[in-house]
């Protein structure tokens, strides 16, 4: 929709009152209610869990729910999922273009020199039972990444946000790394120099103790396309949380701390993790998936289809079809068979068919395909969290970096007050 006027009017009680219409560089348009407060005398707005306010301006990433189209920096997830790697697209997200080959060989070569985690950390994770979930390790070691590493981030100094960011790029890796071998019982190993960005990774999660570590490409490859589809996503809801914690001038490590938390819920990130329980439940009750479909749709129960529906995408999510082509790909690839993958398409098809879903324009999400992938790469369910977190760390920290050198106001939302109007103290004797 393309709007002639400049201006949008509101009127209360006869008296009319004029706010600048925004427009975006994909044609998006925003009412700028800056002044809204001011002007009315006190009138504000109300949007539970903001699904019609728009928090910032962002030159990050851009997406269109109703077309399904997902850009990083104006370009196609498609492409970039495609042919382009994970620390590529973590310095596009982070410096806005695609980096040089002697960029990205600096790039990495600086985040590598960056990767030591203090081993007195270890003693924080030797402080958590083994059935603590990663999620909570992940983030409570983040946090704890200030006191080794106590200069807060300086973002004026362009030298010392490359910084921060190359330290926190370079330690996350290993810290979720460390939170899976703490659960997994094995020795909390470093990564080797030597090996691609991803494959590190992979390296600290699986070196067997008495083992040499070998590369698998179908792995690497397979992880890095996910960490890709998994970088950035506008103002969702934990990064959303990341350049708010940021806006009071809180430090990038504690800001992504509270993202990794806001992502844990179910309703998030959290998701992957729900629809690998949701399938082996269903796979479990004999296949049944009528019965869970009916579930979803009935509303006195409160079970959800998990991988299913998104705020913004109400057409299939761009990113869970490259995951679903991928999932056929990769588990061929390594020979495996996993049962939930037909239960997960076969409840795909039911979903599109029946019209509670249609009408509310339900579709598979990010989070639908991508744990099976993971499975099959050897990362058990309690991971799969903590992987999306590691896919998402580009793209918050490219979002409180924006927020920061834009300067943007602490973020302090408004309410409406609808509790009690004054009321007298009453001494306790006389309540
Ligand atoms: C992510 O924001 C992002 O970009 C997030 C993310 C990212 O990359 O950062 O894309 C990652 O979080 C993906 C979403 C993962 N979550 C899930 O898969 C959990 C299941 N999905 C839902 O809980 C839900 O769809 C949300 C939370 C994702 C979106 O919820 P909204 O936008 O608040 O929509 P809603 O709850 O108002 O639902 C609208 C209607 C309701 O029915 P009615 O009241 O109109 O009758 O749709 C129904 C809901 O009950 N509905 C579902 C459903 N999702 C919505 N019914 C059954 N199963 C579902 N999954």
């Amino acid at each position: 929709m393309n709007y002639m006027s400049r201006t949008a009017s509101l009127e209360i009680d006869g008296k009319k009152y004029e706010f600048p219409l925004v427009k975006g560089t994909e044609n998006e348009y925003a009412i700028d209610i800056k002044t809204l407060r001011g002007v009315t005398n006190g009138i504000t707005t109300i949007d539970p869990g903001y699904k019609n306010t728009g928090s910032c301006e962002s030159a990050i990433t851009f997406l269109n729910g109703e077309e399904g189209v997902l850009r990083y920096r104006g370009y196609a997830i498609e492409d970039l999922a495609e042919k382009a790697d994970f620390l590529e697209v973590a310095y596009l997200l982070i410096f806005g273009e695609l980096p040089t080959k002697e960029e990205l060989e600096k790039f990495h070569t600086d985040i590598k020199a960056q990767s030591h985690v203090d081993e007195d950390v270890k003693k924080i994770i030797d402080g958590f039972p083994k059935s603590a979930h990663p999620m909570g390790v992940l983030s409570s070691l983040t946090s704890a990444l200030v006191a080794f590493n106590p200069s807060s981030v300086n973002v004026d100094s362009e030298e010392e946000m490359y910084n921060a960011i190359c330290r926190i790029l370079g330690k996350f890796p290993v810290l979720t790394a460390w939170a899976y071998r703490k659960r997994a019982g094995l020795p909390l190993d470093y990564g080797d120099d030597s090996l691609g960005y991803v494959d590190n990774f992979l390296k600290m999660m699986f070196k067997k103790p008495s083992g040499e570590y070998t590369s698998n490409k179908v792995i690497v490859d397979a992880l890095d396309k996910l960490l890709i589809l998994h970088a950035d996503h506008e103002q969702n809801c934990s990064t959303s949380t990341v350049r708010i914690v940021g806006s009071s001038q809180a430090g990038l490590f504690v800001s992504i701390s509270a993202g990794i938390n806001a992502l844990w819920g179910p309703l998030h990130g959290g998701a992957n993790q729900a629809v690998i329980e949701m399938l082996e439940a269903i796979k479990e009750d004999g296949g049944d998936t009528k019965k869970f479909m009916a579930k979803a749709k009935d509303k006195s129960d409160p079970f959800r289809l998990m991988g299913f529906g998104h705020r913004v995408y109400k057409n299939f999510d761009p990113r869970a079809k490259i995951i679903k082509k991928s999932a056929d790909a990769v588990l061929e690839d390594l020979g495996v068979d996993d049962p939930v993958l037909d239960i997960a398409k076969g409840l795909e098809k039911e979903a599109l068919e029946d019209q509670y879903f249609v009408d509310r324009r339900l579709y598979p999400n990010v989070d639908f395909y991508s744990g099976i992938i993971y499975r099959s790469l050897g990362i058990p369910v309690e991971m799969f969290t903590p992987m999306f977190a590691l896919g998402r760390l580009p793209g918050w920290i490219a979002q409180w970096r924006e927020m920061r050198l834009r300067k943007e106001p602490i973020g302090r939302p408004r309410q409406v007050y609808i509790g009690e109007t004054y009321r007298e103290f009453k001494p306790i004797g006389k309540r």
